[in-house]
């Protein structure tokens, strides 16, 4: 027999006692039923008790190391019908595809880097006022949320240069998410995407870069496009462009409305040999542009602010 079981026989044998009470002098009857009720009452405290420890066996136990309640419902926001992949991945997704196909790899980038990777691997003297020029955050440790995917060229280099050794060229590209100090306004952001390409072997030149840049921007926007370069400065390139295309009509622009699309220029020889490549032997070139500007143009999206507002909105119609 169970405690339980006992506890309500126990119950059972009091209740006949009552009937007793008959039978008790009229002056013992009041204490007879104080002292019964007193039982009574103990008996039922005992049994709730006993009740209470035989349910929680029969419930399993709830697992608290769970992420979240695991018995409540999820919320609407959660659906994974009405979930979507961000228009920006998605794009991503697009953009690494297009190099691809023209036989480059894929390298992703990280979300927190050093000062060696950001500014010294490519090139900026210590103290150079361009390191300003990034608008860098800092972690309290000193480590730097990538400025640009350019951090990644030196380590890049490094892992593909058994490549060269082989006679095979280098041919990578980095997506990644990149942070700046900035003010923050319709066509700034402090968080957004970039994309960077590196490629080296013996005998590249700026004509194929540009090549390989035309055939990804028509690609991209499907139709033919007219591009133009412009001198610009970057210390791990020399020389070094600005990239731009013409705002196709087809997207809203005009005759003459040139973007700058991105930053390019053949690889210092200081970015190589610090990865340990000869640059008397080899040369490269490489790029890297933001890739929400690329999707804001397609789209003909306004404010770039809405990619990292999380308005469903907004995602929705995507
Ligand atoms: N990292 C530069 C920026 O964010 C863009 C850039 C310029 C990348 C020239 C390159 C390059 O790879 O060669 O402003």
């Amino acid at each position: 027999m169970t405690e339980l079981e006992e506890l309500k026989q126990e119950l059972k044998k009091l209740n006949t006692q009552y009937a007793k009470i008959r039978e008790v002098p009229a002056e013992k009857r009041g204490e007879f039923g104080r002292e019964l009720n007193a039982k009574k009452l103990a008996i039922l405290a005992k049994i709730r008790e006993a009740e209470e420890a035989a349910l929680d066996v029969a419930v399993e136990a709830i697992d608290v190391t769970a992420p979240c309640g695991v018995n409540e419902p999820l919320p609407e926001f959660y659906s994974v019908l009405e979930g979507s992949s961000h228009p920006l991945m998605t794009e991503l997704d697009r953009v690494t595809s297009i190099y691809q196909l023209m036989g480059f790899d894929v390298m992703e980038s990280r979300q927190l880097d050093d000062e060696f990777h950001m500014f010294d691997s490519l090139n900026f003297a210590k103290e150079h006022p361009a390191r300003d020029g990034y608008d860098t955050f800092r972690t309290e440790e000193g480590l730097i949320p990538p400025a640009h995917t350019s951090t990644m060229q030196h380590r890049v280099l490094k892992a593909y240069k058994d490549r060269l050794a082989r006679g095979e060229e280098i041919a990578v590209v980095v997506p990644g998410r990149v942070y700046r100090n900035e003010d923050v306004d319709a066509t700034h952001e402090h968080t957004f995407y970039q994309c960077e390409g590196v490629y080296v072997s013996k005998d590249c030149t700026m004509g194929q870069m540009l090549g390989i840049l035309r055939e990804f921007f028509e690609k991209y926007y499907e139709q033919k496009l007219n591009i133009r370069t412009q001198p610009g400065y970057f210390p791990f390139t020399e020389p070094s462009l600005e990239f731009m295309i013409e705002k196709p009509k087809s997207l809203g622009g005009k005759k003459g409305d040139f973007l700058e699309m991105l930053g390019c220029g053949m690889i210092h020889p200081n970015v190589l040999k610090m990865a340990g490549i000869d640059p008397e032997v080899y040369h490269g070139f490489a790029w890297g542009g933001g890739i929400d500007r690329l999707v804001m143009l397609r789209y003909g999206l306004k404010d770039v602010r809405n990619f990292e507002s999380g308005n469903l909105n907004f995602l929705k119609e995507f």
